[in-house]
């Protein structure tokens, strides 16, 4: 079977990492985490906590770029500039709900806190868009909770796996 390095996207969105006064750490980590397990990181970038850039970005990863996936890290909670969640579902053809879900799941086994994270995961196009929350510790937390199960969701998604128990489908 040929084996697909999926393209990945990385954005960080923190007002205070794009204005240069805090060190992004969560956006690095990520990427490492991607690559040890075999993504293709294609773009990263930095934005601030504004809902119509941030939109603008995404709809370009995804309809230009055409990356298979893209994680946003920061911009998840409830403070007033927090506006990840918003921005991603405004650009949202499809929700993924159950990747979000397992992210809060798993990270409640860690911290109470994990319920403050409002991140959510949608599909535009055939890109998987998945929001992590800002710290490395909370993103690497988060990232580790679903990404075993995320290369057999992009190959659905990109139509190179069956259905989930169906005769071509080779993973349970
Ligand atoms: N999830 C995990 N696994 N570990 C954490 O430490 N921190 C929480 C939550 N999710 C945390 C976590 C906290 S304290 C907050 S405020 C939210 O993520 C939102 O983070 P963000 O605003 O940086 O996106």
């Amino acid at each position: 079977m040929e084996q697909k390095r999926w393209r990945a996207a990385v954005v960080t969105l923190s007002d205070k990492g794009y204005a240069g006064e805090r060190e992004d750490k969560s956006g690095p980590l990520i990427c490492d985490m991607l690559r040890q397990a075999g993504y293709e990181v294609v773009e990263t970038m930095i934005l601030p906590d504004e809902i119509g850039e941030i939109k603008e970005c995404l709809c370009k990863l995804c309809d230009e770029i055409r990356v298979d996936i893209v994680f946003t890290t920061g911009g998840t909670g409830l403070s007033p500039r927090d506006c990840a969640p918003e921005a991603t579902l405004a650009v949202a053809a499809r929700n993924v709900p159950g990747i979000a879900e397992a992210m809060r799941l798993a990270s409640l086994q860690i911290t109470p806190r994990a319920m403050l994270s409002r991140g959510v995961s949608v599909i535009r196009n055939e890109t998987l868009i998945i929001n992590l929350p800002g710290s490395p510790k909370a993103a690497r937390e988060n990232l580790e909770a679903v990404l075993p199960s995320l290369d057999h969701g992009l190959a659905i998604l990109k139509g190179r796996a069956g259905e989930c128990g169906h005769e071509s489908d080779e993973t349970k």
